[in-house]
């Protein structure tokens, strides 16, 4: 099959193609479609616990991952092994991600920012690490999402709609985190909540 990648995202290479499990996929419709329904499991799992005890976790990261898409790719919940346009390289992803969890477990326990920026702050430095080789912006909104609920927060909007395909409001969030790349967090925080 031949994939689509909607402006933002990262293509994936022949060997994680390889790795798709369902062999009836034949069209990215239907592969969008499997994959929504994958990580809608994966999404009723997550809200239905109270608390997943220390999630700020490489291990639970992973985990989170591999719930996702685990009936849709082979090497979900494993970390990329290839270099891509989006991410750091292979080998500074545990590390990196390591600090991103303590700096969060700290900033949570000193109230560093209102609890808003550090959600919004936590999902652009995971999609700007891009642990996985594919799912990176569904699987960071979802921690984030976590984050707040694990809170007592409510969940971030993310603009009401699906981001998975292109449109004005992907096109939006994809700028806002252009911004953020550039440390102008403004348009993201007003993003998350629209
Ligand atoms: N310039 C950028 N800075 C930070 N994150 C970005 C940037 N461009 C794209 N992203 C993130 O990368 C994601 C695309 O990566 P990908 O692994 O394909 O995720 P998904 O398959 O869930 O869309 C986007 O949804 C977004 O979260
Ligand atoms: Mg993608």
């Amino acid at each position: 099959m031949k994939f689509e990648y909607p402006s933002g995202a990262t293509p994936l290479d022949p060997n994680e193609i390889d790795g798709l499990i369902p062999s009836h996929i034949s069209t990215q419709s239907e592969l969008n479609e499997w994959e929504a329904n994958n990580i809608l499991k994966a999404e009723n799992w997550l809200f239905s616990k109270t608390s997943h005890g220390n999630f700020l976790t490489i291990d639970f990261v992973k985990l989170l991952h591999k719930k996702m898409f685990d009936e849709t790719w082979t090497w979900a919940g494993q970390f990329r092994s290839t270099e891509r346009n989006i991410g750091v390289q292979p080998y500074k992803i545990a590390s990196d991600l390591n600090d991103l969890l303590e700096d969060v477990r700290c900033q949570i326990i000193n109230q560093s920012f209102p609890f808003d920026e550090i959600a919004y702050r936590f999902h652009h430095r995971l999609v700007v690490i891009h642990p996985f080789p594919n799912g990176n912006g569904r699987h960071a909104r979802l921690m984030t999402d976590l984050l707040l609920a694990q809170a007592g927060q409510p969940r971030f909007t993310w603009g009401r709609q699906k981001l998975e395909s292109e449109g004005p409001i992907r096109k939006q969030y994809i700028s806002a985190l252009k911004k953020a790349d550039r440390h102008d967090y403004s348009a993201l925080a007003e993003f998350v909540r629209s």
